[in-house]
């Protein structure tokens, strides 16, 4: 095989960086929003089982395979795939991880501006002005949709012009932990208040009646969503890696933090809700027994809950929540933006700066598109997320199965993990990614487009 060659791109400066730059991108909004909402929506704790499995069986080999080929050609998705396989065909996988990234942050964009929104709504609330708050608080405001989804955008760009270390690193280093300390200080103060223990009881009771087809279907589109896997996030970040990573290890941090971040998250969301019901808000359909609306549930829930709580400690709860799924926004939306940076940067030999406010620009208008009409956020996660993600993963475990080989994955993972050729993790690994994942990953895939086409 030939060497490829070196490129003087950004890299990590430490290993825990890097961690935590991975953990960053995977814990986002799909935890502390997406996740409680579909184990609320699915049957409890008979979710957070399947979600399990499907994060372990599937997604911890697919991380793996993703760091692998980043740090092997040191190269953004597209340039990965060109370097490893022959032919046009391989750079389409690189190509379609581009997209996703472009279309998943467009409407990720939209969501995290609403998160911004609300910080802002809860402080005019608290000081009376509530028509200014109601607008603050308006899903569907296009106009103050747009305001917002944009400054996110600026916020993502000017983290992503100051590079990988310096700009990616240094900001997930710090909110990493912030986000932790405020997601902990939350639970602990949410489970003072009346309703929480039957949110916690329906949290961990599983109820196995539910499922399905269905359900295992939505466990696994939100397992790569969560994880970050399927667009080649996860290539461009090992692609900033050294050659003394132990991928493995990385990839099962990386894993624990996001299952564990959703796990903690759903602590704080599910039984808050049940508080709000508690309190008088309607969560559940009287009739079908189903969540009202899953998009919005927790944007339309949560801010009752502060406000029942009333007074300095509501607005001081209700803005340390939306921070913290600000920030928990904030370092993925970073990842998704550095896709097709990167590409930009690699193929088109362009400035960091230029690459970050050109792409920034563009997923900007398409953001300011979804605000007007937040109808479309539904048909970009089917689409690109549901079906894109996954749809990657798949293409990705048949190409380094059967085309660039697991052998020559191997001889890349052993640096930093010596002796992994005869350890029993290769054999295993190889195995998953060459039969269990594809086989796994194509059942939902071909359940879901006959779904769409019945
Ligand atoms: N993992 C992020 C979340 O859970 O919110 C979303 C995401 C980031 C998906 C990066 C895909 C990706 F490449």
């Amino acid at each position: 095989m030939p060497e490829l060659e070196k490129s003087s791109r950004g890299t990590w400066n430490t290993k825990l960086g890097f961690i935590l730059a991975a953990a960053g991108s995977a814990v986002g909004l799909g935890n502390i929003w997406g996740f409680p909402t579909q184990v609320a929506d699915n049957g409890g704790a008979a979710f957070i089982l399947i979600y399990l499995v499907c994060c372990l069986v599937v997604g911890f080999p697919v991380m793996i395979a993703e760091f692998t080929i980043g740090r092997r050609t040191q190269k953004n998705p597209v340039g990965a795939f060109k370097a490893l396989g022959k032919g046009f065909l391989a750079p389409l996988i690189g190509y379609w991880g581009v997209l996703c990234g472009v279309m998943i942050l467009s409407f990720y964009l939209v969501i995290s501006g609403w998160t911004l929104g609300y910080v802002l709504e809860e402080v005019f609330y608290f000081f009376g002005h509530e028509s200014i708050a109601s607008t603050l608080g308006d899903l569907g405001h296009g106009l103050k949709n747009a305001v917002f989804s944009v400054i996110f955008m600026l916020l993502t760009v000017l983290i992503i012009t100051g590079g990988v270390s310096q700009g990616i690193e240094r900001a997930t280093k710090a909110l990493m932990p912030i986000l932790l300390i405020l997601l902990i200080a939350l639970i602990v103060y949410i489970f003072t208040l009346d309703g929480s223990m039957e949110g916690l009881i329906m949290y961990i009771n599983p109820d196995f009646s539910t499922v399905d087809g269905d359900l295992i279907l939505s466990a696994l589109g939100q397992a790569f969503f969560s994880l970050s896997l399927g667009m080649g996030a996860l290539i461009t970040y090992g692609s900033y890696l050294n050659k003394e990573q132990n991928l493995v290890e990385s990839a099962a941090y990386v894993t624990l933090t996001d299952v564990g971040i959703a796990f903690i998250a759903g602590l704080l969301v599910i039984p808050a809700m049940f508080v709000a019901q508690y309190g008088g808000t309607e969560i559940f359909n009287p009739e079908t027994g189903a969540l009202h609306s899953s998009v919005t549930l927790v944007f339309d829930v949560l801010p009752e809950l502060f406000h029942q709580i009333g007074g300095v400690l509501g607005m001081i709860i209700g803005i340390t929540f939306f921070i913290l799924l600000g920030l928990a926004a904030l370092t993925s939306s970073i990842s998704l933006l550095e896709v097709p940076v990167s590409y930009v940067i690699d193929e088109f030999n362009v400035r960091r700066k230029k690459a970050a406010w050109g792409v920034g620009s563009l997923v900007a208008i398409i953001a300011i598109i979804i605000s007007f009409d937040i109808s479309l956020i539904d048909y970009f996660v089917y689409i690109f997320n549901e079906i894109g993600l996954p749809l990657g993963g798949l293409m990705i475990c048949l190409f380094l199965g059967y085309f660039w080989k697991a052998e020559n994955a191997l001889l890349e993972i052993e640096q930093g993990f010596e002796g992994v050729e005869s350890h029993w993790f290769a054999k295993v690994w190889t195995f998953f990614i060459r039969y269990i994942c594809p086989v796994l990953i194509g059942l939902v895939l071909i359940t879901t487009i006959y779904n769409i086409i019945s």
